[in-house]
């Protein structure tokens, strides 16, 4: 085979390329992203119904730093960095628990309520020196909507209305649609978790695709046919991917789902709505339920996603069989991140020092690539193989 010494991106300028591969793999590149995009945007950490009680935390890895979030006697969330003040250790070492009213470092002993406030130390009177309302936790900005809560590290947080909730408005067309579905008063039906052996940029690209969807996508696919023309629903603003005429709901067969969400428009009946919210969140909206996914990006080739499987609350008290209702998109799931695993190698390869190439549909993947590259400062051309 003769390998052409210049790839299609430096010869065809109205090809639209991806990234080249070194922004997939390198560790330097993946430092940059934790810091300007990770640390620097509104991340969205927790389902707020997780701490559902005063005592309970949760830890979550946000860029390079470890957050605690709690809930506190008065019932609110706050979140702090999960650094002790004294000498630095990590306080909680947990993913999640409840404590009873304080958390304790398991250094020296200084003990913080669920406000942060350092309200004990050992020998504490023996160090005048030491400012105890100087020495509380630090805290971080926290938001709570959708029924999630999310953190910002930055010391200017970007406007929350701007990028968060007018990320999903420009998405679907209207502030209003996903207020709808009532996100936040949904009960958690399922959540699967999974560590995935690829870069956290392949998993966005490859939500925001649809060219793959005839090949790997079978089970979806029938129920959204549309999908099989490789057309994203992502691209078209306020455009929900239709049903199938002989699909009764949004299941791995097609069979009956639940019934419909009582909030949403009958133009939202029997349409499947994906909205990415960047950096790291994807929802998607059908009549009966809601698929809500955070990744958490870990290293320059693993990312873990957390998938929630959200129902009207009746339908999860009454343990209602969402067997099939979970299994669509558990199916999607599998086969999306097995495509970006299959994919991460190959992003080292010479064959890829130059990226690849985008069909001209996913011209908002292009638009996804100029916005990393807007915030990350370009990684030194060394690092290319
Ligand atoms: Fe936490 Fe000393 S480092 S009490
Ligand atoms: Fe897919």
């Amino acid at each position: 085979m003769t390998v052409a010494p210049e790839s299609p991106a430096a010869t065809s300028p109205s090809l639209i390329t991806t990234l080249p591969g070194h922004w997939y793999t390198s560790p330097s590149v993946f430092r940059q992203e934790q810091e300007h995009l990770f640390e620097a945007m509104w991340f969205c950490a927790v389902r707020s119904a997780d701490l559902d009680r005063p005592g309970a935390f949760r830890t979550v890895q946000v860029g390079r730093e470890s957050v605690l979030i709690t809930r506190n006697r008065a019932g609110e969330l706050r979140a702090f960095l999960n650094i002790c003040r004294h000498r630095g250790a990590r306080l909680c070492t947990e993913e999640s628990g409840t404590v009873r009213r304080s958390l304790q470092c398991p250094y020296h002993a200084w003990t913080y309520d669920l406000d942060g406030r350092l309200t004990a130390a050992p020998n504490l009177q023996s160090m005048p020196d030491v400012d105890r309302t100087e020495r509380g936790l630090l805290p971080v900005r926290l938001r709570e909507w959708l029924g999630y809560a999310w953190v910002c590290l930055a010391d200017e947080p970007p406007s929350f209305e701007e990028t968060v909730v007018g990320a999903v408005a420009e998405r679907l067309g209207d502030a209003e649609a996903v207020e709808r579905y009532g996100v936040a008063g949904l009960s958690l039906g399922r959540r699967i978790d999974y560590d995935i052996k690829a870069n956290w940029k392949l998993i966005v690209e490859n939500f925001m695709e649809c060219y793959h969807c005839a090949t790997i996508h079978p089970e979806l696919t029938e129920v959204l046919p549309e999908f099989a023309d490789g057309l994203a629903a992502q691209y078209f603003v306020g455009h929900g991917a239709e049903f199938a005429e002989e699909a009764q709901g949004f299941t791995v067969d097609g069979s009956a789902g639940f019934d419909r969400i009582t909030g949403i428009a009958d133009e939202q009946d029997r349409r499947y709505y994906a909205i990415t919210v960047q950096p790291q969140v994807f929802i998607n909206l059908v009549p009966d339920h809601v698929i809500f996914h955070r990744m958490f990006p870990l290293a320059a080739d693993r990312t873990l996603v957390s998938c929630d499987w959200l129902y009207v609350p009746d339908v999860v008290a009454s343990e209602r069989d969402l067997s099939k209702s979970v299994e669509l998109f558990h199916r999607v799931n599998t086969q999306d991140f097995d495509a970006c695993e299959r994919t991460q190698p190959a992003m080292h390869s010479r064959a890829y020092r130059r990226g690849g190439v985008l069909v001209p549909s996913e011209h908002h993947i292009g638009a996804f690539h100029r916005w990393v590259t807007d915030h990350v400062p370009t990684p030194e051309a060394e690092e290319c193989p």
